[in-house]
C-alpha cells in the first residue's frame, strides 16, 4: 500500500482539478479525495507542487516488437505512458510468420515476425515482462501477407475467410480490434469487400477498427468517407489514426476534415489520433520525395551511416534526384516535414483527438516523438502556447482513449480502477527529443506506476509491471 499525498490530481476526465489523496493497494486505486482516513502505518509519499494523473496511454504505437526485444520500454515510460496501442496501420506483429517482411511490416522489426497467432504473441509479451501494458489491434495488413501470395488485386472469397478466422481468432484471445493501411501497397488493392467483412468480425467482438487512410493528401476526404462508411456499416467504432492534412497543397484544408468528421460523429462512434509535430515519418516512399517536402532520413539498410541527414543533401553528394535516391537508401524510412501548424492545431485541440505517439522504436534516428509526443501536448501546446488547459491535455491522453478503446478500469483517477499513475512537474514537463538528438527523455517527471507497482523515480527505471489487457476467453 501507498499513500500519495497533497498532490495536485488530475483525474484524465477533463474535470477541473483539485488538491487531494490517492490510495494505492493490490495494484489498483483503492481510494480518492481531499483527505483520506488511512492507517498510519502505511506508507506515504508526498507530492507537494505535482500534478497526479493517470498513466498516459499511447493510442498509436508501432511497439509490437519493442515489447519483446526492450521490454523496459523506455522511450515510453520516460515520457509517463504506462499503455501503448499496438499492431497500428495494419501493421502487426501476430499473426505473421516471415523472416523477410516487405515494406512497411518492417518498420515493426525486421526478425521477430514469428507469431503464428495473437496469443502467441500475448504470451510473449507477458513473459518478457515489459514495463508497460499493450492494447493489441490485428493489421489487416499481416492478415494478407499471411492469406495471399498475389497482393496486387483484392482477396478472393476464400482468402477472406481465411483472413476472417485469423482475425476472429486473435479477438478471441484478447486482441482489441482491427487496423488497417490501405495507403501502404500490399493493403492498396483491398475492396469495400474485403474490409468490410474484416470490420464485421471486429465488430461482433466489440472492437475498435483503426485505420491508416488511403489517402491524407488530395483525397483525404475521400477516404475519411471510405473509412468512416465500412465501420458504420460493420456497426464498430472507428479511430483515424495520425490525422493530417499531408503535402504544402493541402494546408489549410483541416478546416474541411474536421468538418466531416464531425458531421460523421452524429452518425456513428469515431475519434482520431494525433501526435504534436509537423513532420510524419514512416517507411521510405519514392512518391513522397516531392521536391517540396523536406526529408530527413531515419535509417537505411543500404546506408545506415547516412540516418539522420537530409534526403536532399544525400541527392546532391550523389549527384542524383531525390526520388533515385530514395531508390538506392532502400529499404529505409524518413521524416516527412509535410504538415503545417494551423492544421496540427486545429485537429489536437479538437474534442475527438486523441494523442498517439506513432514513434517507431527501431529507427536508427527515430522522429521526436517516440520519445516526447506526451510530455510535448502539455508543455508546447499547453503551457506555452495556451491552446489547452492541463486537464484537456491529460483527457487527451487518458479517459478519452480509455473510453475510446473500451478499457473499463483505465484512464481514469476512480477508486477500482488500475494504478496506473503518473507523477509530474507541471511547471517544468517538457519533451528535450527533437529531429536533431531524438533520442533524448523528457524532463520534468517525477514518477510513473504500472498497475500499481513503481516502475520509473527520478528517471530511474524499476519493476517491470506491464502485461497485454484485454479478455482471454
Ligand atoms: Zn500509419
Ligand atoms: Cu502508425
Amino acid at each position: 500500500m501507498l499513500l500519495l499525498q497533497h498532490a495536485l490530481l488530475v483525474d484524465g476526465s477533463g474535470a477541473p482539478a483539485s488538491r487531494g489523496e490517492l490510495l494505492i493497494a493490490d495494484g489498483r486505486i483503492a481510494a480518492i479525495g481531499p483527505r483520506l482516513a488511512v492507517d498510519p502505518a502505511v506508507p506515504r509519499r508526498d507530492c507537494t507542487g505535482l500534478v497526479l494523473a493517470p498513466g498516459f496511454i499511447d493510442a498509436h504505437s508501432h511497439d509490437d516488437a519493442a515489447l519483446l526485444t526492450a521490454p523496459d520500454m523506455l522511450p515510453k515510460l520516460s515520457q509517463g505512458a504506462t499503455s501503448v496501442v499496438t499492431g497500428n496501420c495494419g501493421i502487426s506483429l501476430a499473426p505473421l510468420l516471415t523472416p523477410d517482411p516487405p515494406p512497411p511490416m518492417n518498420l515493426l522489426a525486421r526478425e521477430q515476425f514469428r507469431h503464428a497467432s495473437f496469443a502467441a504473441w500475448r504470451d510473449a509479451v507477458d513473459a518478457a515482462r515489459p514495463a508497460v501494458n499493450a492494447i493489441g489491434l490485428v493489421g489487416h495488413t499481416a492478415l494478407r501477407l499471411r492469406c495471399m501470395d498475389d497482393l496486387t488485386r483484392p482477396a478472393s472469397p476464400a482468402e477472406r475467410d481465411a483472413m476472417c478466422a485469423l482475425l476472429d481468432q486473435a479477438l478471441s484471445e484478447g486482441a482489441a480490434g482491427l487496423s488497417s493501411g490501405t495507403f501502404y501497397a500490399p493493403a492498396a488493392a483491398a475492396d469495400r469487400a474485403e474490409l468490410l467483412a474484416l470490420a464485421r468480425v471486429a465488430a461482433r467482438h466489440g472492437g475498435v477498427y483503426a485505420v491508416h487512410l488511403r489517402n491524407e493528401m488530395e483525397q483525404v476526404l475521400d477516404a475519411i468517407t471510405e473509412a468512416a462508411d465500412c465501420a458504420f456499416e460493420a456497426g464498430l467504432p472507428l479511430v483515424i489514426s495520425h490525422h493530417k492534412c499531408a503535402g504544402r497543397a493541402q494546408w489549410g484544408r483541416s478546416l474541411q476534415t474536421l468538418a466531416l468528421i464531425e458531421r460523421l460523429s452524429e452518425r456513428q462512434a469515431l475519434g482520431l489520433d494525433v501526435y504534436p509535430y509537423l513532420a510524419g515519418s514512416t517507411v521510405l516512399r519514392e512518391d513522397l520525395a516531392d521536391g517540396l517536402t523536406p526529408i530527413r532520413l531515419t535509417w537505411s539498410e543500404a546506408h545506415p551511416e547516412l540516418a539522420g541527414q537530409w534526403l536532399a543533401d544525400i541527392a546532391q553528394g550523389w549527384g542524383c534526384s531525390e526520388p533515385e535516391a530514395v531508390t538506392r537508401l532502400q529499404p529505409g524510412g524518413a521524416c516527412y516535414f509535410q504538415m503545417c501548424d494551423a492544421d496540427v492545431d486545429r485537429i489536437l485541440t479538437h474534442p475527438l483527438a486523441m494523442i498517439g505517439s506513432d514513434g517507431l522504436p527501431h529507427d536508427r534516428f527515430p522522429h521526436p516523438r517516440l520519445w516526447g509526443a506526451f510530455p510535448r501536448v502539455w508543455a508546447h501546446y499547453g503551457r506555452e502556447r495556451g491552446l489547452l488547459t492541463l486537464e484537456q491535455a491529460v483527457h487527451k491522453m487518458t479517459g478519452l482513449t480509455a473510453q475510446r478503446f473500451g478499457l473499463p478500469d483505465r484512464g481514469l483517477l476512480r477508486a477500482g480502477f488500475a494504478a496506473d499513475l503518473v507523477l509530474f512537474n507541471a511547471e517544468r514537463l517538457r519533451d528535450r527529443a527533437d529531429y536533431g538528438t531524438p533520442c533524448l527523455p523528457a524532463e520534468g517527471l517525477q514518477a510513473v506506476w504500472v498497475n500499481g507497482a513503481l516502475a520509473l523515480d527520478g528517471g530511474e527505471p524499476l519493476g517491470r509491471a506491464g502485461r497485454v489487457l484485454g479478455k482471454r476467453r
